[in-house]
């Protein structure tokens, strides 16, 4: 009866593994190296890599739920073949499936929909985490470093996106549904730089960089160029939807999506 939850040493895994275990449901966490993972008390770590399908068929075994990344890696690309981890799921017994997009719709949602399965799809917006890439220049130097700071995002909460993907995955109210999450409010890079400064209580600036100098960043960054060719487009002319609260967190979910001014309290630390 257990969930997989795919991507469970990452930023949105890591809140649904959590809050499913805290919710008294039986969580597998599927992560190429269980012996680095750490995981709550409970959870069963298994070992498995998206791109190698017996691994993926063996965890699933028995499973009635399903998260699934889409995409890995540094060029962010749809796992070769993942398509198919749908119906090797189908084949395990599993029910729901949800999906965490990789700024497509590609092959594994198409699949899940065509699988039977009750699937639900989480379309998250910019991560408010992204904001952690900042987090040595800050404490280095008290500087935020960025193109199109003044783009303005409506930035979600990974937990946020947990949430509903927990929601999803334990109730069957949220079926066919693919959710455009969000958090609450548009916020330039400077707000962002703002709430951080108040949540440190430290001076820190923006600076702008030119779009070769963002690339380079990235590239720093251990991206690589169709990747961050991607980001740097999204950046500059987001997605509408991407640039105003969508209001999906809070309907699933029952309560206001979390501020950017609250993550900058909870991660003060890390900039400090
Ligand atoms: N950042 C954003 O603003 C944003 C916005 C929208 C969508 N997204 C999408 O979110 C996804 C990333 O999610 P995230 O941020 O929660 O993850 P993340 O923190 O980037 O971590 C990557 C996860 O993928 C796992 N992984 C990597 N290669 C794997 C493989 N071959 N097989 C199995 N697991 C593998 C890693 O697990 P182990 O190392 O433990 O195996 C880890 O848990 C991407 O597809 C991205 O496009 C991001």
């Amino acid at each position: 009866m257990a969930i997989l939850v795919t991507g469970a040493t990452g930023n949105v895994g890591r809140h649904l593994v959590a809050r499913l275990a805290a919710a008294g449901h039986p969580v597998r966490a599927l992560t190429r190296d269980p012996a680095a993972a750490r995981f709550p008390e409970g959870v069963e770590a298994v070992a498995g890599d998206l791109t190698d399908r017996a691994s993926v068929e063996a965890a699933l075994e028995g499973a009635t739920g399903l998260h699934l990344l889409t995409a890995v890696g540094p060029a962010n690309l749809t796992v070769p073949g993942s398509a198919g981890i749908a119906a090797a799921a189908v084949e395990a017994g599993v029910r729901r499936v949800t999906t965490l997009w990789n700024g497509y719709r590609g092959p594994v949602e198409e699949a899940v929909e065509a699988s039977g399965l009750e699937w639900t799809h989480l379309r998250p917006g910019e991560f408010m985490s992204n904001a952690l890439t900042w987090a040595e220049d800050v404490r280095a130097e008290g500087v935020v470093r960025e193109p199109f700071g003044e783009v303005a995002h409506a930035p979600v909460d990974v937990a946020d996106i947990a949430a509903v993907a927990a929601a999803a995955l334990t109730t069957g109210a949220h079926a066919g549904e693919a959710y455009e999450l969000t958090g609450p409010e548009p916020l330039t890079v400077p707000d962002q730089v703002a709430a951080i400064a108040a949540a440190t209580g430290r001076e820190v600036r923006y600076e702008p960089l030119t779009e070769a100098q963002g690339r380079e960043r990235m590239r720093a960054m251990g991206m690589d160029d169709p990747a961050i060719a991607y980001v740097l487009g999204w950046r500059a002319h987001p997605p509408a939807w991407t640039t105003r609260a969508s209001g999906a967190v809070e309907r699933v979910t029952g309560r206001p999506a979390r501020t950017f001014a609250e993550w900058a309290r909870e991660h003060a630390d890390a900039f400090r």
